[in-house]
């Protein structure tokens, strides 16, 4: 059964086999093992797949906020993995933003559940170019195909406007292994070119100057970044695009202090925030971007990672630093 559709009905048990692979990683195959008992969240995975009867689901593939997306749309609690990456519970959207201004951010696109037909968002990502989308790889981990994703593209608004794109493939980074260890970085290849416009990656040579920290946080770059977050807070997302301006700052001393990610941050993340919180990204907004201004122009420096919960003081929301992956993203979208 591996790799096939399991549409409607389940049975209990292959429902918990599903849920417990939703958590946990691939199939393995037979013979089952006898089941450990279950924790509230896993119960509550196992109740939410029960009641997911006209999606087909498959087993093992697709990301965590993927699956916390379809959940949302039967408003069942998401799932966690007992890490705490994932955005944390409670708290939900751009914490902290406003909406965002229609044709502000025209290289923001959402990735979408293909499987349905309504706009079920999961992740955030920016054009690059016109047929390539730079996003998480947490965004598209665990299995997730091509065929699973969809992009909108050319809207803030997830109701209406925009384009819905196939994805014609997917390029993970291939040391990804969670946003905590860094290389949180994919590629989708798109089959037709996105409406919008493509945003240019900050360049190395640009982010010694593009990218400041100064002891008055109002004096540091402005970190500007969008998403339709909290999809996976049980109520479903926002519809209309938000955005947050917040500061840099520098991954050494303040990121990795103790009392902020004491070491954690790895040269391939940057971060931004306040150190009394109130602002931020969190759950949902994954993979979308984090431009800063150079001259007239944004440019696309970080990408949603990860954090501790969101918003909370001294726990600055982390960024894949695009600048890291120049050469990557280069040789990967010829
Ligand atoms: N990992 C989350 C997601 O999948 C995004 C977390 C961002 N968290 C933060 N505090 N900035 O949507």
């Amino acid at each position: 059964m591996i790799g096939q559709y399991m549409t409607r009905r389940f049975t209990q048990a292959a429902a918990l086999v599903a849920a417990a692979c939703a958590i946990s990683g691939p199939l393995v195959a037979q013979p089952a093992p006898e089941p450990a008992p279950l924790g509230v969240e896993q119960i509550v995975a196992l109740e939410a797949l029960r009641n997911i009867t006209d999606v087909p689901l498959i087993p093992g593939r697709g990301s965590e906020p993927f699956w916390n997306a379809l959940r949302a749309t039967r408003s069942l609690p998401s799932v966690r993995n007992g890490r705490e990456t994932f955005g944390g519970l409670g708290t939900g959207k751009i914490v902290g933003g406003i909406p965002a201004q229609a044709g502000a951010d025209p290289w923001q696109v959402a990735l979408l559940v293909a499987s349905q037909s309504t706009n079920v968002q999961f992740c955030g990502g920016s054009l690059i170019a016109p047929e390539w989308v730079v996003t998480a790889a947490h965004c598209v981990d665990r299995g997730t195909a091509a065929v699973d994703v969809d992009v909108l593209a050319g809207t803030h608004d997830l109701r209406s406007g925009g384009q819905r794109l196939r994805v014609q493939r997917i390029v993970r980074h291939e040391s990804y292994v969670s946003p905590e260890l860094g290389n949180d970085i994919a590629l989708l290849r798109l089959g037709t070119a996105a409406p919008g416009m493509a945003i240019q990656r900050l360049r190395r040579e640009e982010e010694g100057a593009a990218l400041r920290e100064a002891a008055d946080p109002n004096n540091s770059t402005q970190v500007r970044t969008t998403g339709w977050g909290a999809v996976a807070e049980g109520g479903g997302g926002v519809s209309l695009l938000r955005t947050v301006e917040i500061p840099f700052v520098s991954r050494e001393p303040t990121c990795n202090d103790p009392r902020s990610y004491r070491g954690r941050i790895r040269e391939d993340m940057i971060c931004a925030g306040r150190q009394g919180g109130g602002s931020d990204s969190c759950q949902g907004d994954s993979g979308g971007p984090a431009t800063v201004a150079v001259g007239n122009e944004r440019r696309l420096a970080g990408i949603v990672s990860w954090g501790e919960g969101c918003a909370r003081a001294l726990k600055y929301g982390v960024y894949t630093r695009v600048t890291t992956f120049e050469d990557w993203i280069v040789a990967n979208t010829r």
